[in-house]
């Protein structure tokens, strides 16, 4: 990486764990700092990206896993090609909810598919770009519930999804943490909002 590269943070975690709460605490933090941070989202985070994620959050009936898993490895492609890669190379932050980790542990671990092909299919969109830091926010899928049932919006079609996809979901974020645990800051995110982000500041901070 050189020198004037800028820093790449992802936040990955189960639907209602609190990582866009998290990230934009990180944003403000960062900025305050007097750094230029890009906050980011998969699926959705370009123009074409919010079509994408059209089809694969609200799409009425089955896609074919392959299908699902090709879709958002495209709005990959395309959100690194266009958007992260353009940034770091400026030096920016880029801060983004979810990446590939989340194909793996939903496309892969949680449906039909195999995780190091859906692993590989993502690295192969994107030239193997991998982060600095993810942040994992762990939690138990029936308190995430407990907390999405809170917010007055309607499911999307994976949120509906069974509970014990949800727990597959959480044991492959859990596994894909131990195979890199340089890359993995794993936090209990039924701690407070506070302690969480000061737990993330703590680990950024000498990155920057
Ligand atoms: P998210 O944007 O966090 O949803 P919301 O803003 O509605 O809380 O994530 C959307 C859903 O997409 C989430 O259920 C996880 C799923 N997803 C995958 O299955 N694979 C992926 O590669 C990504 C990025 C997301």
């Amino acid at each position: 990486m050189s020198a004037d590269r800028g820093l790449w943070i992802t936040f990955e975690g189960g639907d209602g764990s609190g990582k866009t709460t998290q990230s934009r605490l990180l944003q403000e933090w960062i900025e305050a700092t007097g750094r230029t941070v890009v906050r980011t989202r998969e699926p959705g985070g370009t123009e074409v990206g919010v079509l994408i994620r059209d089809i694969v959050l609200h799409h009425r009936g089955d896609i074919a896993p392959r299908a699902e898993a090709l879709l958002y490895a495209a709005d990959r492609a395309h959100h690194v090609a266009t958007l992260v890669e353009p940034a770091l190379a400026r030096g920016e932050v880029v801060i983004q909810d979810r990446y590939l980790d989340s194909s793996v542990a939903y496309q892969g671990a949680g449906r039909v598919l195999d995780a190091t092909e859906v692993r590989d299919l993502s690295l192969w969109a994107t030239g193997g770009a991998l982060p600095d830091v993810t942040v994992l926010l762990d939690l138990d899928p029936a308190v995430a519930r407990v907390r999405l049932d809170a917010v007055d919006k309607p499911f999307d079609r994976l949120e509906a999804e069974k509970a014990d996809f949800h727990a597959r979901v959480r044991a492959a974020f859990l596994a894909l943490a131990e195979t890199e645990p340089e890359r993995f800051l794993v936090l209990d995110a039924s701690r407070s909002v506070e302690e969480l982000a000061a737990a993330v500041r703590a680990r950024i901070e000498p990155l920057l």
